[in-house]
């Protein structure tokens, strides 16, 4: 959460921190601030709400001159969202500027120590302590960058902070613990941001720093630190995505448009690694030995990753004969789990920084399990603290609800099962090949869910439903599963109550809810489970409920018997199958807020990395 971003070269850096900003909004959008070395003097400008006040303010950056800069968008933790909340901070003097991602735990306790020593505070959040501290170090020890390592030594939580000091204009430093921080090299210029997208624009050359990372900036040179203040020599890593991958390119929201890039994702993610049909891991090293040991796996994830692992037990289950146990990560990390070396923990993370999802890993791991990680973000946290990582090739996802990630991490899901599957014999050859020819064609399936055609239908229907109160999502099987995935994207963007049941539940209680205009969405595309599903659209219905199925096309006669409004998708083999029931139900959520007029890519109150309990 918070998105940070600095700049140091030639050009006038007001209107570079406010693009970066722009780009790293989907971190969060309470309010937004920069601050610029202008006429000698650290200058502030700062608004609560979208970046779009702080960027009238400023006049998208021509009010505020300079060439050096630290800005910063921000979800209120400390305090709520306001001007004087809102970051850059300064220190009481003004001599110190900070901008911050993280939590400093034990900020109460230092601003206690720094009133006591007659500094006093504006704000309510834990950043303007550390920019107090910087100070407090400075005025000792005239120097920038060991008063900056002294403050540092005595936070405890989580941060990357962007540094600036009043009395050395030309240089910035950056510090990382615990929350994502890159250092970007250019031609006469340097940048530091939360995210790549941030700096795509002018560079491709970046550094991810490691926990306890310091570097020293100037435009021309960089020195980078350990925790212990000893040199170090970094990797320079080359992005290889294109700037493109990070704008909406013509489509109205990022939502929507990476929905249309689901296909591309899924092809990216599986074609690599499969090869004469079979399943080629190459990036993890879990040997037949060490599989024949698992006795339990568990899932652990947050928000849709851990509706991944709700599909992933019936998916590793089937075909791996092992106990599956999806968990919620801030579930799992105090829950004492029963794990040891026979329990590997498959820990699912878009953003791959999620804190509660970090921490369970960290569990995990000291209690002897082995950790295999499904992350999106090159480099983050989970994927460089698991024991093995594979990544799912969705590209940068922008908005806040995830769509292509989601999709993507379903797909190594079923890498996972058949290899494991394969390994431990639980496959027969035959059933093998017919998934491995379906995942090869899974990616041309999703795109015939998002022809202009069923878009068109899908409109239609959400034309139709859009302003209803209470939804309800029911399936059996794995269509339970993507139900919650279903009922969650219409919730967080079209701010509609809903919720997800198996279908075979909702007479033990939320069926007493059901009423004139409740709309249900009925999920039925496994075969066996068809008729009964029926029967539960057939009582829902007897209660006045509108309902709008989603099956296969071999279903489309039969499920008109019962079901007015039906969208179809493509068969594919029956473990794939969410892969497809999802398409319709994220552009059914999509529409509907559209409708509803919602801000579709920023919802209300959320963020799309949460690095907070
Ligand atoms: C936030 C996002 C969700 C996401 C969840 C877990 O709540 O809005 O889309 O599923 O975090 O994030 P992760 O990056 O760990 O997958």
């Amino acid at each position: 959460m918070c998105g940070i971003v600095g700049y140091l070269g030639n050009r006038q850096a007001a209107p570079i921190l406010l693009d970066g900003l722009a780009k790293l909004e989907y971190r969060g959008y309470d309010s937004a601030g920069i601050c610029v070395f202008s006429d000698g003097k650290l200058k502030v400008a700062k608004a609560k709400g979208r970046l779009a006040n702080l960027s009238g303010l400023i006049d998208g950056g021509r009010a505020i001159s300079g060439t050096v800069g630290i800005g910063h968008t921000r979800w209120a933790t400390h305090g709520a969202p306001s001007d004087v909340n809102s970051h850059p901070h300064m220190a009481e003097s003004g001599k110190i500027a900070v901008v911050h991602n993280g939590i400093i735990e034990n900020y109460l306790k230092l601003k206690e120590e720094l009133v006591r020593k007659g500094k006093t505070f504006c704000s309510e959040t834990d950043t303007e302590v550390v920019a107090n501290l910087i100070e407090y170090y400075y005025d000792r020890e005239k120097d920038f960058a060991e008063a900056v390592r002294d403050a540092v030594g005595q936070l405890e939580g989580s941060y990357a902070l962007g540094i600036l000091c009043q009395d050395y204009p030309d240089t910035m430093i950056a510090v990382k613990k615990e929350s994502p921080l890159i250092f970007g090299f250019g031609e006469g210029e340097n940048f530091i941001a939360s995210d790549v997208p941030a700096i795509l624009r002018y560079t491709r050359r970046v550094v991810y720093l490691d926990d306890g990372d310091m570097v020293v900036f100037t435009k021309d040179e960089a020195k980078f630190y350990d925790a212990f203040f000893d040199p170090v020599e970094k990797k320079i890593e080359t992005v290889d995505w294109d700037i493109s991958a990070a704008e909406k390119g013509g489509y109205p929201h990022f939502m929507i448009k990476e929905i249309h890039e689901e296909p591309k994702a899924i092809r990216g993610t599986l074609s690599p690694r499969i090869r004469d049909g079979r399943v080629v891991l190459d990036d993890i090293e879990l040997s037949k030995e060490y599989l024949e040991k698992i006795r339990r796996i568990y899932i652990v994830a947050c928000g849709s990753s851990y509706y991944v692992g709700c599909l992933g037990k019936y998916i590793l289950e089937k075909t791996c004969r092992i106990p599956v146990e999806p968990i919620l990560a801030s579930e799992f990390r105090y829950s004492e789990p029963v794990l040891g070396e026979d329990t590997l923990c498959i820990i699912i993370s878009q953003s791959g920084e999620t804190a509660d999802t970090k921490a369970a890993l960290e569990e995990a791991k000291k209690r002897g399990a082995r950790t295999l990680a499904i992350v999106n973000v090159v480099g983050s946290a989970i994927a460089k603290a698991a024991d093995d990582v594979i990544y799912t090739w969705a590209g940068p996802e922008i908005a806040v609800a995830t769509t292509k990630a989601f999709t993507t991490q379903l797909c190594v899901i079923y890498l996972i099962a058949l290899y494991i599957a394969d390994n431990l014999n639980t496959i027969s050859p035959k059933e093998y090949a017919a998934i491995v020819d379906e995942l090869m064609v899974l990616d041309q399936k999703v795109a015939l869910c998002l022809t202009a055609e069923k878009i068109e239908k899908i409109r239609y229907y959400a034309e139709q439903y859009f302003s209803v109160r209470d939804a309800f999502f029911i399936g059996r099987n794995v269509d339970s599963a993507i139900c919650l995935e279903g009922s969650l994207k219409l919730k967080e963007i079209a701010y509609i109550h809903s919720e997800a049941y198996a279908a075979g539940e909702l007479k033990h209680g939320p069926i007493s809810l059901i009423e004139e205009g409740t709309l249900v969405v009925a999920v039925a595309t496994v075969d066996q489970l068809f008729d009964k599903t029926m029967s539960n659209v057939k009582e829902v219905r007897a209660r006045g409920a509108d309902v709008f199925g989603v099956t296969t096309e071999k279903h489309a006669e039969e499920i008109k018997k019962t079901v007015p409004s039906v969208i179809l998708v493509p068969e594919t083999h029956p473990l794939l199958q969410p892969s497809l029931t999802i398409i319709p139900l994220q552009t059914f959520a999509y529409y509907v807020a559209l409708l509803r007029g919602c801000d579709i890519d920023k919802p209300k109150n959320l963020a799309k990395s949460v690095t907070v309990e």
